[in-house]
C-alpha cells in the first residue's frame, strides 16, 4: 500500500492512537466530545463539510497536550499559576501541528480557538462573540460538559442533570449562546451520543489490545 493512499479518517485514527498512548484521558474524553459537537452541528443545520470538519477537529482539539509535560498534565492537585499557563499553550500547540499537516489545516483554527469564551476572557487571544468560530463555540460546550461529568482519579464527576444546569448557567457568559440552547433543547440526544461514543471506545480498547 502507498502511504500516499492514506484514507483521511485513518490518518485521524492514528493520530488518536498516539494520544491515546501518551494520555489516555484525553483521548477518551475527546472521543466523547467530538459525539457531542457533531451532534450539535447537526442540530443547527450546518452542511455535512463542516459537520466533518467540526466532527475531526473535537477528536483532535486537545492533541497539544501532547507537548505538555506529564508533572503538568497528569498532576492531580491544582496547578500553580505558571503551571497553568504551561498547560493554556496547548490550544496553541494543537494549532500548530494541525498547521504542518496539509489534510489537518481546515481544522487547525477550531482547535486554536476552543478556550476562547463568549464574553471574551478565554485564550489565546481573548475573542469574543461570533468573532470565535463556530465550530471552535460548539467544541467549548461540549468539552466543558464532558469535564463536569467525567470522574477523574482525584474526584468524582457530577451528573449529567447538574452539568446541563452549569452550561445554562455560563449561557452568554462563557459559552455562545446559540449553541446551548440547542444542547439544552436536546439533552436526551446529547446523552445518547455520549453513551455510544462510550462504547465505541470500549470496543476499541478491546481491538487495540488483541489486535
Ligand atoms: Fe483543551
Ligand atoms: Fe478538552
Amino acid at each position: 500500500m502507498s502511504f500516499l493512499s492514506i484514507p483521511f479518517h485513518n490518518l485521524i485514527d492514528i493520530t488518536m492512537k498516539i494520544l491515546d498512548t501518551r494520555d489516555p484521558y484525553t483521548f477518551t474524553h475527546s472521543w466523547r466530545v467530538a459525539g457531542m459537537s457533531e451532534k450539535v452541528a447537526q442540530l443547527l443545520g450546518l452542511d455535512s463539510e463542516y459537520i466533518e470538519i467540526i466532527h475531526v477537529a473535537a477528536h483532535l482539539h486537545d492533541m497539544g497536550k501532547i507537548g505538555i509535560p506529564d508533572a503538568i498534565l497528569n498532576k492531580t492537585s491544582s496547578l500553580s499559576d505558571r503551571e497553568y499557563e504551561s498547560m493554556k499553550t496547548h490550544s496553541m500547540k494543537g494549532f500548530e501541528i494541525a498547521k504542518k499537516i496539509e489534510i489537518l489545516q481546515g481544522v487547525s483554527d477550531y482547535i486554536l480557538y476552543h478556550h476562547e469564551r463568549w464574553d471574551g476572557g478565554g485564550y489565546p487571544e481573548g475573542l469574543c462573540g461570533r468573532a470565535i468560530p463556530l465550530g471552535s463555540r460548539i467544541i467549548a460546550v461540549a468539552d466543558s460538559f464532558d469535564a463536569i461529568t467525567s470522574s477523574r482519579t482525584y474526584r468524582q464527576g457530577r451528573s449529567y442533570e447538574e452539568a446541563f444546569k452549569e452550561i445554562e448557567r455560563c449561557r452568554g457568559q462563557q459559552f455562545c449562546p446559540d449553541t446551548v440552547d440547542v444542547f439544552l433543547d436536546n439533552q436526551d440526544e446529547i446523552i445518547e451520543v455520549i453513551e455510544a461514543a462510550n462504547l465505541e471506545i470500549e470496543q476499541h480498547k478491546t481491538d487495540y489490545v488483541y489486535k
